[in-house]
């Protein structure tokens, strides 16, 4: 997966390094944790990782893209994947929550391992910065699918009949070409004025989809 935006262009990075330093705090030895994708978790992983060192803890991390593993690598901290240990908690930020509960995520592309790991942890935390509250789920984010490249096609026009106002195709940044993610598929953007309770299973049902980025009833503590 090419490299993030959030590196180098981290927006309220003040409020993103006061939500890593509290759950940082919740880190204790031989945690099995979920880490997240995106800039308000890898501010989260840049203090836990300091915690780590300043008290000599070991925890194991659970990434849920390339780009965190490879931080994970950098900064020492040992990795396994899903399926392979039981999560004792996991981390991740959000693009939008709604006074329901529910989240647009996966501007990072990471949707699908980010979904596996909140399904299978004990236990969620969402960090989310107060420009992630929405009175309307899809204000300011469209909803992410990864879809099989050569069903781009079909799963756009699928989108549109369940009422996307448009639907995009997301573009790599290094070349003028689609984006390919970990799972080596395509990610759409659709936006809608309106997302209803089933869309979360509905897009997943359509031919070619691998996952969306609604997490609708979900099971998580609101770190803001
Ligand atoms: C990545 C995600 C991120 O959690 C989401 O995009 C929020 O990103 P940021 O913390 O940079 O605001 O779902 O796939």
């Amino acid at each position: 997966m090419e490299e993030f935006d959030w590196k180098n262009n981290i927006t309220n990075k003040e409020e993103k390094i006061r939500l890593g330093k509290e759950i940082a705090k919740k880190v204790k030895d031989g945690d099995i944790i979920g880490f997240g994708s995106g800039s308000t978790s890898y501010m989260a992983i840049l203090e836990i990782a300091k915690k780590i060192k300043e008290q000599n803890i070991k925890i194991k991390a659970v990434p849920t893209s390339k780009i965190i593993e490879d931080l994970c690598e950098e900064l020492k901290i040992e990795t396994c994947k899903i399926g392979e240990v039981e999560l004792d908690w996991y981390f991740d930020g959000a693009d939008e929550i709604d006074k329901n509960k529910w989240l647009i995520k996966g501007m990072g592309a990471a949707l699908y391992r980010e979904k596996l790991n909140m399904k299978s942890s004990n236990k969620n935390y969402i960090l989310v910065d107060n420009s992630k509250f929405v009175e309307r789920l899809g204000k300011n984010h469209p909803v992410p699918v990864e879809c099989d490249i050569d069903k781009i096609e079909n799963v756009k026009e699928a989108l549109i009949n369940l009422g996307a106002r448009s639907v995009e195709i997301k573009k790599s940044k290094l070349k003028d070409d689609i984006f390919i993610t970990d799972n080596g598929k395509a990610m759409l953007h659709a936006w809608f004025d309106k997302i209803e309770e089933d869309y979360e299973k509905k897009i997943n049902e359509i031919d070619g989809v691998l996952d969306n980025g609604l997490f609708i009833g979900y099971d998580f503590e609101v770190l803001n």
